[in-house]
């Protein structure tokens, strides 16, 4: 941060004079209530040029330039406390206001980043299980694309799979495929419904019905042999439930560069497999091509008590199946092609990261060590699984309907639209979807984004959805109470001049806010942005409380005040904007 280098300068400036040739650092204080940014490293400094640490903080202090952005002070046992002056806090906020990113720098090192965040899949309707990915992707492109990287969102289509196979099954003995199959009757319209009734009825056939299941893994193999008329159906279907999965997806203020899918990696199922048979990697097992990618640490047998027993292992590691017996292509296998499709076609990306289910984790595991050992993705390229966790209910296990059900998406967002309409009403405010809608997401996202991305997190939607406290609504509202009192004056906006501690407090919550998104870029997480938008937010509601900004009579005053509720709405945009929060007119 410009601040740091600004005290860590005059600090490493002054220790030279002296004689010691260190680079300082400083953080912000843990005692906000001495000081703002503190410096800790007299005492290893002391140690190595052989001084006493108080000694060395004292003459380091006592040689810094005079200047009027900050006070050194000494404190013991060896701190160099640093105090930001008025005149400073000032200066940053008028600054902070007319610069675009509002403080926050770009990085100088810009990466390539392919995002793949979405994982919806055809034919099926996007559940609960659907809406971690798209929440913390979406975050994290924008995280990135804020801070200079360049970065791709793909949503990675589950459009390859066996519920190809199951759900056009399913419609052929529900009769609607007969033009295609019989020669009868007009060609069909498929149905989002017919989808919808479909593909659960199959799926649960498949568990009962051997034949069936073996018809469908037929049928799968068609299709991904593009053999007709099961292709021209299987495009049919995609079509239907991409602009489902789109509308969805655009609801939750999500949106993709690439739409690509497992299918569109299919032309390189077989370079991918000619690059891994290179290697030597791929051997047949059981009829199936596998390759095998335990570490050794990995995969050690334990003892069994009996020779019936069926051997186990410490740290399991299977070989990745690549091939079925019958022909058929694994997710494995389309993960590892898709790799091969986006290095090939995209360019070699710096880091491809897999925002997917915790569950998912050996799945990733040997999709990379593949990808690894063939040389499918270079060394230098970074191939991370981002895991989450698993929404629950308030039993704290995973969220179901009543009746055990999985929770639709359609339903949940639903849920928030109702739940948001509820409280527009007790507030007085003009109810539409798009509020409603608005202010549900935010209840949502900044829910999710407030937890730990590896945790399972509980999903309590009175709590999330409150108007007060750390909530995604109570930042939109903050921003419509600004917009609203800006929208009252005339854009009279003055130099701002720091007047008293509840200023203070927002500038510094600003900076703290600056700070973080390094944080959230490195934990590859939203936490610390959400936490630290909140506490702008509160400290802007603290300073409101007890200032009147509308009706103050001195000018001046009054025009510094309303350069600082720009200032605040701006940097409150900017995190909400991250997080992926829309801000309604009203609420
Ligand atoms: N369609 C998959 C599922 O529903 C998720 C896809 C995640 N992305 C990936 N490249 N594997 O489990």
């Amino acid at each position: 941060m410009k601040i740091f280098d600004e005290i860590e300068k005059y600090i490493n400036d002054a220790s030279k004079k002296i004689g010691v040739d260190e680079n300082f650092s400083v953080t912000f204080s843990n005692m906000p209530k001495l000081c703002d940014v503190q410096c800790n490293g007299c005492f290893a400094a002391a140690k190595k040029y052989g001084k006493n640490p108080f000694q060395l903080a004292t003459e380091i202090v006592e040689n810094i330039d005079q200047n009027e952005d900050f006070i050194f002070e000494v404190a013991k046992p060896a701190f160099i406390n640093v105090k930001i002056t008025d005149a400073k806090f000032s200066k940053i906020a008028n600054e902070f206001v007319n610069d675009e990113m509002g403080g926050v720098e770009k990085h100088k090192d810009k990466k390539f980043v392919i995002l793949d965040y979405g994982g919806a899949n055809i034919a099926k309707a996007l559940h609960i299980g659907h809406l971690r990915a798209p929440i913390i992707g979406e975050s994290l492109k924008r995280l990135y694309r804020l801070l200079g990287d360049k970065v791709l969102g793909d949503v990675h289509l589950g459009d390859w799979g066996l519920q190809m196979g199951l759900t056009e099954l399913q419609l052929y003995y529900d009769g609607v495929l007969d033009y295609y199959f019989k020669k009868k009757g007009k060609e069909p319209t498929i149905t989002l419904d017919m989808l919808n009734v479909a593909y659960p009825k199959a799926s649960a056939r498949k568990n009962v019905d051997e034949d069936f299941k073996k018809q469908a893994d037929e049928w799968t193999i068609h299709i991904q042999q593009k053999v007709e008329p099961y292709y021209t159906i299987y495009k049919k279907i995609k079509e239907v439930s991409v602009s489902q999965i789109k509308k969805h997806y655009h609801e939750l203020g999500v949106d993709f560069d690439l739409w690509y899918g497992e299918s569109d990696a299919d032309p390189y199922v077989d370079k991918a497999l000619k690059i891994i048979e290179e290697k030597g990697l791929a051997y047949i097992s059981d009829g199936a091509l596998v390759v095998d990618v335990a570490n050794e640490d990995e995969n050690i047998p334990i003892k069994k008590e009996n020779d019936e027993d069926v051997q186990r292992y410490k740290n399991p590691m299977p070989p990745a199946i690549l091939k079925k017996y019958n022909g058929g292509v694994l997710y494995v296998t389309t993960d590892i092609a898709t790799i091969l499709m986006r290095n090939t076609e995209l360019g070699v990306a710096d880091r491809i990261e897999y925002v997917v289910d915790g569950r998912q984790a050996m799945h990733f595991k040997q999709v990379f060590r593949v990808c690894k050992k063939s040389g499918i993705s270079p060394e230098k390229q970074e191939l991370i699984h981002i895991g989450f966790g698993t929404i629950n209910g308030k039993d704290g296990k995973p969220f179901k309907t009543r009746d055990g059900e999985t929770i639709k998406l359609e339903d949940i967002i639903n849920m928030l639209i109702n739940k948001a309409s509820e409280k527009l009403i007790a507030n007085g405010t003009e109810v539409t979807r798009d509020t409603a809608l608005k202010i549900g997401v935010a209840a949502l996202k900044f829910g999710d984004l407030s937890n730990t991305v590896e945790k399972d997190y509980i999903f309590d939607l009175e709590r999330f959805m409150a108007f007060e406290g750390k909530t995604g609504p109570y930042l939109q509202y903050t921003v419509v109470r600004i917009n609203s009192i800006l929208n009252k004056v005339e854009e009279n906006f003055g130099e701002f001049v720091v007047n008293d501690e509840e200023e203070r407090e927002i500038i510094r919550a600003i900076l703290r806010l600056n700070s973080v998104y390094d944080i959230c870029y490195r934990d590859k997480s939203l936490v610390s942005l959400c936490n630290s938008a909140y506490v702008l937010a509160s400290s802007f509601s603290t300073f409101y409380n007890n200032h009147k900004v509308i009706s103050e009579p001195d000018l001046k005053k009054k025009e510094s005040y309303l350069t600082l509720l720009k200032l605040v709405r701006n940097k409150l945009m900017q995190a909400l904007n991250v997080i992926g929060i829309d801000v309604p007119e009203k609420m």
